[in-house]
């Protein structure tokens, strides 16, 4: 059975023809922090593959700003090393760097070094950018995201002229509920129009999220499926195995539910449930996201179960609990896990609930969006051996498989009418022969030709924020916080909140 679909549509022949996408304008690629993790491991690498792609206009620049005390010279030295990481980090697809396209940036890497305060800074930036087109990407602290866009509009860094766009790239995390997210809109658009802003989730970088809108839109057989007559519930899990690594200042104050469920779950729930755009015009696309999430019923306090790591077992290597972590308060509430239990109040989903679930240290990391459709009547098989009709279910696989299955029941061959549970696959991998991506390739791909489609809107991330505030105005207590074995499949209480439903999760590992 398995790539049943892939071998019709093959039938079919070449019905995705592509066409060549264009190069980007000219312009400079400003980083702010483009001494950081963020910019080595996944900004320099997409920019890269874009250049490989023959993406990037003769006229491109990258112009990295940060503290440090660097010369031109070592810069371009430390892009070359993160360069041959990422290529080396390719495992068996492992390649060199391309020596004719790091010929092809070299000269086109800058530095600037001072202090993101500093009108010092946005002086020299203006020396290096003079008159072009600029986007200023924040690959910092959030907490410099207010300040570094005020002192750009103080230095007109951010005027756009008839010929030169002016963009600014906003990494997350937006904000830290919603009163500080609408704060955060209020004093970028103080500076900014909306369509300058560039609110990045890297979540709508992966192809596999982009393929929800896809896969739902341009095929006939799913979307009259897509409604509270077929679907008796979703479930949408972000599972991970590492724990907190060497991020508890930022975690301690942050935990699963900000770090995850407000921006990356938010996102792939809307576009499963959302409704189709009238066109791929970002505004039409943001619109009905938005619409969706402002859709969402307030949570209660019994539709939440927050949850924290012990110690355990992961891939046979033991693991420390998250309060025995470097730099965790030995009595933290903080949580590293968060499931929920949403309803969505509108004509489509009136009744269908959707289970969210997502944390560290958990069996396996697996990212998906399963969705089970109601069963099939019973009642031609009761005088058979069959004693129930298993669910259908189709898992739209983000990571790190990717691609889509279908679950069924057929006939197990033989003299009985028996049914045996069968699957369907996609496999991304197998019928599409793309090289790795970082994710990040698509959107500032986008950005560069200002296509804000995959960013969100500032009353994107307000609705988020808006939908997950009941949590947040509860507060962490120690009665609320379930403990599970790292390794396992999350605390007991995840597993509570769907039996009460008569419902259970699928399993992650
Ligand atoms: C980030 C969170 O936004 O997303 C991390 O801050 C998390 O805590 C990461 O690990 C997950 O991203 P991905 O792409 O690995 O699923």
């Amino acid at each position: 059975m398995e790539n049943i679909i892939a071998s019709a549509v093959s039938q079919v022949g070449d019905t995705h023809h592509e066409a060549a996408p264009r190069r980007s304008p000219p312009g400079s690629f400003v980083i702010f922090g483009g001494g950081g993790d963020l910019t080595r491991r996944l900004l320099l690498p997409a920019i890269y593959n874009l250049a490989c792609a023959g993406l990037l206009d003769d006229g491109f620049g990258i112009v990295a700003v940060d503290r440090a005390d660097l010369t031109d010279e070592q810069l371009r030295d430390n892009v070359r090393t993160a360069l041959e990481d990422f290529t080396a980090r390719r495992g068996a697809e492992a390649v060199k760097l391309r020596e004719d396209v790091w010929d092809w940036m070299l000269p086109r890497i800058r530095y600037v070094q001072g202090d993101f305060e500093s009108v010092q800074t946005y002086q020299a930036i203006a020396d290096v950018t003079a008159g072009q087109n600029c986007i200023f990407y924040l690959a910092v602290a959030a907490r410099f995201f207010g300040p570094i866009v005020d002192r750009l509009g103080e230095a007109g860094l951010v005027r756009e002229g008839p010929d030169a766009f002016r963009r600014v790239i906003v990494e997350k995390p937006f904000g830290h509920d919603l009163q500080s997210a609408i704060a955060l809109n209020t004093r970028l658009l103080n500076t900014l129009e909306e369509q300058q802003i560039y609110r990045i989730d890297h979540y709508l970088g992966k192809e596999t999220v982009q393929n929800i809108l896809a896969l739902r839109f341009s095929n006939g057989f799913f979307e009259p499926l897509w409604n509270r007559q077929n679907i008796d519930h979703v479930q949408i899990t972000a599972a991970e195995t590492v724990g907190v690594e060497q991020r508890a200042k930022f975690y301690e104050g942050t935990g699963a539910l900000r770090d995850m469920v407000p921006n990356h779950v938010m996102q792939l729930l809307a576009m499963t449930a959302m409704e189709a755009p009238i066109s791929f015009d970002a505004d039409a696309v943001r619109n009905e996201k938005t619409k969706v999430l402002d859709a969402i019923h307030p949570l209660a306090p019994a539709d939440v179960v927050r949850g924290q790591y012990a110690p355990g077992t992961v891939g046979a290597k033991a693991v420390p609990g998250y309060r025995q972590e470097p730099g965790v308060d030995p009595h933290s509430l903080t949580e590293t896990y968060v499931a929920m239990k949403f309803g969505i109040d509108n004509w489509r989903w009136a009744g269908v609930p959707f289970y969210v679930r997502t944390g560290k240290r958990l069996a396996a990391r697996k990212t998906e969006i399963a969705i089970h459709f109601k069963s099939a009547p019973y009642a031609l098989f009761r005088d058979t051996p069959v004693d129930k009709l298993a669910p259908n279910i189709m898992v739209i696989h983000i990571q790190p498989t990717e691609g889509v299955t279908m679950q069924f029941s057929a006939k197990i061959p033989g003299p009985s009418v028996r049914l045996g549970g069968v699957r369907m696959k996609f496999d991304y991998a197998e019928w599409f022969s793309e090289g790795p991506s970082t994710g990040y390739e698509t959107l500032i791909y986008d950005c560069m030709i200002g296509d804000a489609t995959l960013f969100q809107r500032a009353d994107n991330i307000e609705a988020g924020w808006r939908a997950v505030q009941p949590v947040l105005d509860w507060g962490q207590d120690a009665r609320s916080l379930a403990f599970y074995a790292a390794g396992s499949e999350g605390p007991e209480a995840a597993d509570a909140l769907l039996a009460r439903d008569h419902r259970h999760w699928l399993k992650i590992g």
